[in-house]
């Protein structure tokens, strides 16, 4: 087991209408708030009339329509321009995934006098951060237990994943009841996301009986929980469930002690989004399938038999490359089984920049370090697999 320094200092408050909570979860943080919020789910739901109702003692100034995998310009630029003039004090994200991140790139934006792409970027390291309490409504990236966000800039085809302990958020408001109004695609893609974080963790070496635990049974839950969301979605338990799964992926506590894996299918699917704007997780199942047949050989077989007898009940007694291929096949006809296109063509992407896409992820990801090493032509050939 590898040694490890770990922290999450975010409070979890988890459960129906503990949304009350959030006055005395703001009171400490000060009196001028930036609420951040995407392109409406939120007016709709009800829970902006809520939050404005609970916050009204409260000084709030907004920053609206975050998108999607949310842009540097102008969401990020503008959030902190907003900070900066307003001398705002803390921040309230409410939404998905991209809202929680681009709240984040704020608060570190918002605390330094340079161009803010210098932190996400990594040039420069920050010494301070607004603090953020964030409200979920979607089940999916874990960046309400996590300090990463992930910005794109269009530009450039960059999408960055940008991580600073300073960012875990101060506390994260988590009801379940907020996640039923989530449509089938969003929550098919919250799944494959929330079960790419759990594979990127769980296939790698110096693994522990533990933590392959903690992973199987994460991945079968998510696996019941999204079927049951999706055939009732608003069935509370299912719901909370997915929700607590997710929250749990990407804050490293599924691999405390394993080597690092370098996460070879973010890393790719990152590319995937930027150049064409993708909803992440369905990219994530795209490729995940492919990646596994990819680097699939004698060094990382076991680690497929696992995966195959723990999570889909495959007979052990079969031989190894045969788990191995039905493991791999299950993945596959789960992602397909909750709606997700699997392949690269479905959602819009055709050969045309593939060369050009394989490039940039081999440039900027360091996926020559991943457990199983992938340099240019093996990116490549993973994403024309995957057309
Ligand atoms: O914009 P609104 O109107 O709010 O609609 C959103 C958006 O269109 C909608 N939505 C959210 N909650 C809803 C709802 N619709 C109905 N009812 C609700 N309760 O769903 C759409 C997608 O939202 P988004 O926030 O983009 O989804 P998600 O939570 O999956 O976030 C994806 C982003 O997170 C990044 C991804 O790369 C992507 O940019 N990730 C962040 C990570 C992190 N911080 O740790 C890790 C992940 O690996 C991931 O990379
Ligand atoms: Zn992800």
């Amino acid at each position: 087991m590898q040694n490890f320094d770990y922290q999450t200092p975010t409070r979890l408050i988890f459960g129906k209408g503990v949304i009350s909570a959030l006055p005395e979860v703001m009171k400490p943080l000060g009196q001028k708030i930036l609420l951040t919020y995407g392109g409406g789910s939120i007016k709709k739901l009800g829970l902006y009339d809520k939050v404005k109702e609970l916050l009204k003692e409260f000084e709030i100034y907004e920053l609206a329509d975050i998108q999607p995998n949310p842009k540097y310009n102008p969401s990020v630029l503008e959030g902190v321009r907003l900070c900066k003039e307003n001398e705002i004090e803390a921040i309230l994200a409410v939404g998905g995934g991209s809202v929680l991140d681009c709240s984040k790139a704020i608060a570190a934006g918002a605390k330094y006098d340079g161009d803010p792409w210098d932190l996400i970027s990594y040039k420069v390291k920050a010494q301070a951060a607004l603090p953020i309490v964030d409200i979920l409504t979607l089940a999916a990236t874990g960046s309400e237990y996590d300090c990463g966000g992930v910005i794109s800039r269009t530009e450039t085809n960059d999408k960055i994943g940008y991580m600073d302990e300073l960012l875990f958020p101060v506390c994260s408001i988590l009801d379940p009841v907020y996640t039923f109004s989530v449509s089938k695609k969003q929550t098919a893609a919250g799944c494959a996301d929330a079960m790419n974080h759990v594979m990127e963790q769980y296939f790698t070496e110096d693994t522990t009986l533990l933590n392959d635990g903690f992973c199987e049974s994460m991945l079968k839950s998510l696996m019941v929980n999204a079927k049951k969301c999706l055939e009732n979605p608003e069935d509370y338990t299912a719901r909370a469930e997915m929700m607590l799964c997710c929250t749990y992926g990407c804050n490293g506590i599924l691999s405390l002690g394993n080597s690092a894996s370098g996460w070879p299918c973010h890393g790719i699917e990152h590319a995937l989004s930027a150049y064409y704007d993708i909803t992440h997780g369905e990219g994530l199942a795209i490729i995940t399938p492919r990646w596994m047949k990819h680097i699939l050989n004698d060094r990382t077989v076991g680690r497929f038999v696992k995966y195959g007898v723990n999570v889909f009940g495959i007979d052990s007694s079969l031989g190894q490359y045969e788990i191995a291929d039905k493991a791999i096949e299950e993945t596959y006809r789960f992602f397909e089984s909750i709606g997700i296109p699997m392949h690269l063509r479905e959602v819009g992407i055709d050969e045309s920049r593939l060369s050009e896409m394989a490039h940039h992820v081999a440039v900027n990801e360091g996926l020559e370090n991943a457990y199983a090493p992938l340099f240019e032509s093996d990116i490549l050939d993973i994403l024309k697999a995957s057309l």
